[in-house]
């Protein structure tokens, strides 16, 4: 009988909690065939950030945290390479799978391939074609460093091919993010955070903002500030702020204004924001795991931004694209608030059971 597989499940930020929580718990519950760890790079250090994840989706404790915390990208990266090769020459995995596009998903996969350990990457193949996102360089790499992809969506599934990755070797599998999202959806429905925030069901907007190139540019910032007050003369807005947006705020000397139709509230935990973005009216945002959540939820959301990389939610979600102006995107929303937006389907396998699939074909590897 073979030895279960020792299989590293590498994950560092908010997002990649709620991508490995479902393969953690697939891979655990079959013991004969694997032996997952969770390293937990320390990208993420935040107790809003990490830990009400860990608790939230169940993740136990990690195996091992290598606490590399923040910095620039470079030494972010250099942080978690340098500790993560130690772990792997000292314990040394079958498998180690990434998740996503951030730093410690570049720093999993280059680590453990320069050793010759292969890497399975989850949510391979997603492009925007825009170099200055720095996801968008890291899933790039991370793609040519892996040996297995599991793709969210076709468009992901031609990316890969196109350039010239092994057609035998990508397994559209859907999106795993839904699995977790359907794991937590009736704990998020006992959720009390509406009440916390003093906001009803269908009469709220939603508002996220934290990628560099909408908050570290302080102009632009203060256009998104500008943006949720004219939003919330239509219906208050809730805005969970993210560490760099506050960091950016405060550098900026950007006073938050004093009306409480626009709400700054802490990061939410994954149950609770899930509460948010399932009552909300609209959600406006830069984040792409909002753009797949609403999509399943059938909830408008308004990009900020000119594309998406998961083309899906606009060809068949309810994700729209409104740009980086803010009087366009309050044309949009007016638009959206008006009239809703026309009922929209589920993409292909954003089913909840991506890991058992996922689990499935890394059964059958050597
Ligand atoms: C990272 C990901 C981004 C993802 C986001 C989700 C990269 C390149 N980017 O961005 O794709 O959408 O996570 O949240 O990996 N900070 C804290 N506490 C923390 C973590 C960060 O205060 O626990 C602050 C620090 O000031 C830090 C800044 O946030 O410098 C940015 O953190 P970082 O991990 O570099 O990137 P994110 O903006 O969180």
């Amino acid at each position: 009988m073979p030895l279960p597989k020792k299989i590293d499940l590498v994950v560092g930020a908010r997002p990649n909690f709620v991508k490995a929580a479902p393969l953690l718990a697939e891979l655990e519950r079959r013991p004969e065939a694997f032996a997952p760890r969770l390293v937990h790079t320390g990208q993420h250090y935040d107790p809003r950030m990490s830990r009400v994840f860990f608790e939230d989706l169940d993740l136990g404790t990690p195996a091992a945290d290598l606490e590399a915390g923040s910095g620039s990208h470079a030494q972010q990266t250099a942080r978690v390479l340098e500790a993560y090769e130690r772990r792997l020459v000292a314990d040394r995995p079958d498998w180690v799978v990434v998740f996503g596009d951030v730093n410690s998903t570049l720093a999993g996969a280059l680590a453990a391939c320069k050793l010759g350990i292969p890497v399975a990457h989850v949510e391979a193949g997603l492009r925007s074609f825009d170099r200055s996102m720095p996801e968008e360089t890291n899933r790039v790499v991370v793609d040519h460093l892996a040996s297995s992809w599991f793709a969210t969506e076709r468009a992901a599934v031609q990316n890969l091919a196109a350039e010239g990755l092994p057609a035998p070797r990508i397994f559209m599998v859907g999106n795993i993010m839904i699995d977790s999202l359907v794991r937590c959806r009736d704990r998020a429905a006992r959720s009390a955070v509406l009440g916390r925030l003093g906001v009803t069901p269908g009469r709220y907007i939603l508002m996220t903002v934290h990628k560099p190139p909408n908050v570290d540019d302080h102009r632009r910032l203060a256009g998104w500030l500008q943006l949720a007050l004219r939003l919330s003369e239509r219906l208050p807005v809730v805005f969970p702020c993210h560490p760099r947006t506050a960091r950016e705020l405060l550098r900026a000397g950007i006073e938050w204004p004093p009306t409480d139709r626009v709400r700054k509230v802490e990061p939410q935990g994954y149950v609770d924001f899930l509460a948010l973005e399932a009552h909300c009216r609209l959600a406006v945002t830069d984040s792409c795991g909002v753009q797949e959540e609403t999509t399943v939820l059938g909830v408008p959301c308004l990009t900020l931004a000119e594309r998406t990389d998961r083309p899906v939610t606009v060809e068949v979600g309810t994700n729209v694209l409104a740009g980086t102006e803010p009087i366009g995107v309050l044309g949009v929303a007016d638009r959206i608030l008006a009239g809703g937006v026309a009922p929209r389907q589920v993409p292909e396998l954003w089913d909840g059971h991506t890991a058992t699939r996922i689990a499935d074909i890394l059964a059958k590897e050597p």
